[in-house]
């Protein structure tokens, strides 16, 4: 009970004010598997996209967002497709560590949006995220730094063929990316194929559910939707009894 009680599901007390302590969902995958559409059907079935921003129970964040500042010869790299974003280097992983830590202390935290256009943050389009029932962050690398690997309660792997992925990604980096085809190719042969093998895949074996053909897998979505709805309940009964939901339902039966 103790355990249960101080990962998740009871107000925690920060700077003397009650705050909640989200249920902590990473997502990962190679790229263009459809780890943001596998969020989005996450977040509509458990029925929270259209509220109010500050009320929402359910959040999603991309690692994106978490991209190092680049150098101005890293730049003029990144313009010619010759640096690698699919390393682990190129995320501020303390960062990272930093944000998740407020965010399951029930801190309200600001992020960035980013811009592939451009290779950086956008400063001025910040999402608020507000203390939440449930956090999902996603990216390609959410699973290889064990500090930040830890703080899941749970961890999903979407994972789709090469392919489809690589038939995905090259309509996607031209029309929304501002790429051209040789660009794309280029980076994906040097940098995004070579990076998926060493760092994404072998992360593959820490997720608790791997979801084969991401969002097509509708079964998958559902399970997992019931089983965070399961939580949810769960959390709340404890809440309203400040007791375990377990002691909670044994004494009702
Ligand atoms: N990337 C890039 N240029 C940048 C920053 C990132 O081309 N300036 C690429 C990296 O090469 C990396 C990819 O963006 O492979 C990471 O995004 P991806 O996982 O493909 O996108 P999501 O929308 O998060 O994932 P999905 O398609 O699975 O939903």
């Amino acid at each position: 009970g103790i355990t249960r009680k101080m990962s998740f599901g009871i107000n925690s007390k920060f700077n003397g004010i009650e705050s909640k302590t989200p249920f902590l969902i990473g997502v990962s995958g190679g790229t263009a598997s459809g780890k943001s559409t596998v969020c989005k059907r996450i977040m509509e079935k458990l029925g929270q996209v259209d509220m109010d921003h500050q009320q929402r129970r359910v959040v999603c964040i991309s690692q994106d967002s978490f991209y190092r500042n680049l150098t101005p010869t890293e730049k003029l790299k990144a313009e010619k497709g010759q640096y690698n974003f699919d390393h682990p280097d190129a995320f501020d992983d303390d960062l990272i560590l930093q944000t998740l830590q407020d965010i399951l202390a029930g801190v309200k935290c600001e992020i960035p949006a980013y811009d592939y256009r451009t290779n950086s943050l956008m400063k001025d389009q910040v999402t608020t995220i507000y203390p939440a029932d449930v956090v999902l962050f996603e990216g390609i690398l959410v699973f290889y730094f064990p500090k930040i690997r830890d703080l899941f309660h749970m961890k999903l792997f979407v994972d789709t063929d090469s392919d489809t992925r690589l038939a995905r990604r090259v309509p996607r980096d031209i029309k929304e990316r501002g790429r051209d085809l040789d660009y794309v190719l280029n980076q994906y042969m040097n940098f995004v194929k070579p990076a998926f093998e060493e760092f994404c895949l072998p992360t593959k074996k820490f997720a608790d559910v791997i979801i084969p053909r991401g969002a097509d897998n509708t079964v998958a979505i559902d399970l997992i939707v019931h089983h965070i709805w399961d939580i949810l309940r769960l959390k709340k009964a404890e809440n309203s009894t400040g007791q375990h939901p377990f002691f909670y339902q044994h004494r009702r039966t």
